[in-house]
């Protein structure tokens, strides 16, 4: 039966990247129905919100997003787009993979994931500036909270992405040796739910400024790796630099009853409306929703032909070191197709 999802394009590069992921979903046999919905800069010129109720509805009725890049316009007031779907939606499993995909890279076959916990840590945007001796901006405060329940399911999502795909190993990083209470009330559920995989899944824990240099000095020692929210975005964006950069990376934001699909990099406004971009963040960021729902044969289709095309060089877009539009790189992706 085919599965209805909710679309929404994006701005800036979005709808030419999202409009060829849909002819390669399309010309793949991905079996969709397509509910296209606005949110962001578009949401906000044409209804006055950036983020409307029927796109939340619409979401809510399908339980998957496939989104584009969004806007969020710098000192306008309105609150990053992004953020706010992940907490209306309590998308609280951020998934990233770091595969390589094109040769000649600084690293050949790296194939990593970071679980990034998506809602609590530093980011929960409890902050306040603290006056002193007429200075309103003397000190500021960002508060950091751990939950016993936000840390034992974004652990448990990480053993259980491990189990499903096949992973041997789980890198659990934090700084408990610092952050006694946080990072370790955070390292103590992750040992208390790894002892529940033990004999399926090896567990490490490593600190995590030590995770970052053992990631660039040997990076095939890890598997799986899960951490809190700030970590994770910092050490998600070093392993996609071990990819070729954020061109290439797609990232799934996944909760209970809702997950939401998209390319990790920005709507890209200094080249929108040339053509000129590279879909291939936004392919894979489909190639993760099919999968999701249970389409893992035409994800794998899709997989392999988007590698033979990178591998065979000759149509790559700019940022690749090629001059193909966005559209003759699609084209190209669907020639291969099997
Ligand atoms: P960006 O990722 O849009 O662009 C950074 C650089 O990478 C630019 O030079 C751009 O041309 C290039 N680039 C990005 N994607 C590309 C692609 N597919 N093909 C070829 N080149 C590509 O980051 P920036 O400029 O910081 O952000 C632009 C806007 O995007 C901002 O409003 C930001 O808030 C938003 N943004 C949205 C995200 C999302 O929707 N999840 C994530 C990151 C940023
Ligand atoms: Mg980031």
């Amino acid at each position: 039966m085919s599965k209805t999802i909710t679309l929404i394009p994006g701005d800036g590069i979005g709808p030419s990247i999202t409009d060829a992921a849909l002819r390669v979903l399309e010309a793949a046999g991905a079996d969709l129905e397509y509910d296209r919905q606005i949110a962001g800069v578009a949401a906000l010129h044409d209804r006055g919100d950036p983020l409307p109720q029927e796109t939340l509805a619409s979401a809510r009725e399908t339980g998957v997003i496939l989104k584009g890049p969004l806007t969020t316009p710098v000192g306008s007031g309105f609150r990053s787009i992004n953020v706010a779907l992940r907490k209306e939606f309590d998308l609280y499993a951020n998934v990233r993979p770091a595969v390589t995909l094109m040769p000649g890279g600084r690293y050949e076959d790296i194939d990593l994931v970071l679980i990034r916990e998506n809602t609590e840590g530093l980011y929960v945007g409890v902050e306040h500036y603290i006056g002193l001796e007429g200075d309103p901006k003397a000190a500021a405060e960002s508060v950091m909270i751990i939950t016993r329940f936000g840390a034992e399911r974004i652990v448990r999502y990480a053993f259980d992405y491990a189990v499903a795909n096949g992973r041997k190993k789980v890198t659990f990083a934090h700084k408990a040796n610092i952050l006694k209470y946080t990072q370790g009330l955070f390292l103590e559920v992750g040992h208390q739910v790894a002892k529940e995989y033990e004999g399926r899944v090896e567990f490490e824990d490593m600190i995590v400024d030590a995770c970052a240099m053992h990631l660039v000095m040997n990076p095939y020692r890890f598997d799986v790796l899960v951490m809190e929210n700030m970590f994770g975005d910092i050490l998600s964006d070093l392993m996609a630099g071990l990819v070729g950069g954020l061109g290439m990376a797609p990232g799934g934001n996944i909760g209970k009853d809702m997950a939401m699909f998209e390319p990790v990099h920005g709507s890209a406004p200094d080249i929108a409306g040339q053509g000129v971009a590279n879909p291939t963040a936004q392919v894979l960021a489909a190639v993760l929703m099919l999968e999701h729902i249970g389409q893992p044969e035409v994800a794998e289709r899709i997989r392999k032909a988007l590698l033979t095309c990178l591998h065979a060089c000759d149509v790559l877009t700019r940022d690749l070191g090629g001059s193909a539009s966005t559209r003759e790189f699609a084209d190209a992706v669907i020639s291969h197709l099997r």
